[in-house]
Parts: structure tokens; sequence; C-alpha cells
């Protein structure tokens, strides 16, 4: 039997190279080892407001991103949060056994209320219980996510540990995450002290998967770097190391290579090949999703028939923790 992956992505706004290499680029490249489930998670994305009608076009133009960018439908599971109702239900009753000290540590959420002040959602505040539920329902074993995702799931592990030791152990399989080794944490090409980021509207902050190459270009070259010379993986030099790290991504050579490649050129020289590389990255990726987007009914269909096929295993985990807990 071949292990199951489950992984999610937000529907919010343009989806960008650190999404790419932290997590899509992984989901693509292990298909045929694992049974996978992919999920478009929408429940996630309203935790903050969003345009109803722009909402449903950014899910279905995301699907699209996502076959273009090689998720293989024969290997692969690919649906949108919403159409299995398990999630959000399995969700309430992971909200109530998660102690709110737990919920309190996350990093995430205290960045975003610090942007949002008194704004921010309950919703956003209990994120974490939602993921968990994604992950559990489907008896997950691996999660390949970026960096930025490593406490979310620090968290689901100890509330599956919680939840079995209350319950017994064959209520929640226990998850592991997989984290890649290149791209794990992709930063702002303005700013490469903090992470590539959708929420981040600056113009040259990503290089998002649709920009069109002269774009690519621009924003790659106006990357902020520093006033040395030589071209090394230094991670104290964070904008050069950043630029490598993307290259390195995008190529897949090693760094003693990438290295020696570079030696004796300048910035400019590894801007200009990086932005190259981006481009013939993303080329496939842009020409499929022109061709899949133009019939957007039939990715609707897609979605809702994906949907149909894994209802079954959410809808059966759900049952099992319902009566465990004693309800239904
Ligand atoms: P989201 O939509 O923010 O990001 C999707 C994936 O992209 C990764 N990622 C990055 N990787 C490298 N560098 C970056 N700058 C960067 N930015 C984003 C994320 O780590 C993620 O793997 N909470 C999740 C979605 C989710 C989920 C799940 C994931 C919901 N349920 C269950 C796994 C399992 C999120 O908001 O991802």
């Amino acid at each position: 039997m071949k292990k199951r992956v489950f992984s999610g992505i937000q529907p919010t706004g343009n989806t960008h190279i650190g999404n790419y290499l932290g997590a899509i680029k992984q989901w693509v490249a292990s298909q045929a080892e694992y049974d996978n489930i992919f999920c478009i998670v929408d429940l996630h994305a309203i935790t903050v407001l969003q345009d109803p009608k722009l909402l449903k076009s950014q899910t279905r133009e995301l699907a699209g991103l996502l076959f273009a960018a090689g998720i293989d439908p024969e290997q692969s599971v690919l649906f949108a949060q919403s159409h299995i109702s398990a999630h959000a239900e399995l969700a309430w009753i992971l909200n109530c056994l998660s102690p709110m000290g737990w919920m309190q540590r996350m990093t995430q959420f205290k960045e975003k209320a610090d942007k949002q002040k008194e704004q921010v959602s309950v919703g956003l505040f209990t994120y974490p219980a939602l993921m968990a539920a994604d992950i559990v329902l489907y008896d997950t074993d691996l999660v390949p996510v970026g960096e930025d995702q490593k406490q979310h799931l620090e968290y689901t592990r100890d509330l599956v540990q919680r939840v079995n030791s209350l319950y017994g152990d064959d209520t929640l399989k226990m998850p592991t995450p997989s984290i890649p080794q290149v791209g794990a944490r992709v930063m702002g090409l303005d700013d490469p002290t903090k992470k590539m980021s959708k929420s981040e509207d600056k113009p040259n902050h990503a290089v998002n998967l649709l920009d069109p190459p002269k774009v690519i270009l621009k924003k790659i070259k106006r990357a902020t770097t520093d006033s040395l010379r030589d071209i090394r993986f230094d991670p104290e030099r964070p904008g050069v190391y950043n630029l490598l790290s993307i290259y390195q991504g995008f190529t897949g050579q090693s760094q003693a290579k990438i290295e020696s490649h570079f030696e004796g050129k300048g910035y400019g020289d590894l801007k200009k090949e990086l932005g190259e590389v981006v481009v013939e990255g993303l080329k496939p990726i842009q020409t499929r999703y022109a061709e899949l987007t133009a019939d957007p009914a039939c990715l609707d269909s897609l979605l809702a028939q994906n949907a149909d096929k894994i209802r079954p295993i959410a809808e059966r985990t759900l049952k099992r923790v319902q009566e465990k807990v004693g309800l239904g």
C-alpha cells in the first residue's frame, strides 16, 4: 500500500515561486510514489474577508494552475475544501479539544493579528484546528509543506497525541511533515529578511507563477542585494543567498556547482541568469495554464467529481471520531 500524502494551498491572490518551490514542486515530483490528495483550502481563505465572486474564480484558477504545474489527475486527487463538509465538522470537534494556550503560541496568527488589530477574525485564530482536520480526515502519513507551516504541523501532531490519549490510539493517524531541502523558505525579493508572501502587495516583492517574462526579469533585476561582490551561499547575506537558493530550486544543481559557475561574475550576471532560469522554468506551466483555463466549466466539474471520489474517506473518519467523542 502506498503512503497517503495530503497538502493544501489557499486560493488567495497570486501564487508565487515560494509556493512553487516550497510545496507544489515537491507534490508533483513525488506523485508516483504516493497516494496523493491535494486541497484548495477555500475555508481557510475566508479567515480574512474575500470578494465572493473572486474567491470562486480564484479557486478554479488555482486548480488550473496546479494541473498546469504537473498535478496529474490520474495520480492525485485535487479538490476544494468546502465541497466536503466533514472538514468544518471535524474542525469544530478539534477546536473543542485544543487547549487555548496551544493556539496562542502560533506565530503566524500573532504576525497577522499585529497587522489587522481588532479586526482579526476568530477563524484566523482557530485556523490550525481546521488545518489539523484537513490532514487527519484522510489518515494522512506525509504532509509536504514549506517551512512556514512547520509550527502548524507540530500543533497537529500534539493534538493527534492528545486526542488518541483521550479516546484511544486508533482514533487519529499521526502525520509527519515533509519540508524540502531547497526552497522551503523563499524570501521577499524587495526585503530578503521577510518570507515571500501572497498578502504582501509591494510590486517587486514576489515573482508570481503567471507573471509575463518581462515582469519576471524586471522584478529579479530590482531584487535587494548588498554592497559586497562575491557570489556565495552565505546565510549572513540574505539577498544573494535568496537569489542563489531560487536558482538552485529551479535548476536542481548543487551549491558547489552554482558557486563555481558564478565565480568571478557580478550580481548583474546572477540576476540576469536567474531571471532567464525562472522564465524558462515557468514557461511550460504558463502555456498549459492558458489551455486548461480556456474551459472553466470543465475545471469546475473535475473539482466536484474529485470531491465525490474522496468524500467517503472523510466521512468515515468523521464518524469514527464522533462515535469516540459520544456524538451522533
Ligand atoms: P499557503 O497557501 O500559504 O501556501 C501553500 C504552500 O506554499 C508554502 N509556502 C512557501 N514555501 C516556501 N517559501 C515561501 N515563501 C512560501 N510561502 C508559502 C507553504 O508552506 C504551503 O506549503 N495553511 C496552509 C494551507 C493548508 C494546509 C492544510 C497545508 C491548509 N490545510 C493541510 C498542509 C496540510 C497555507 O496557508 O498555505
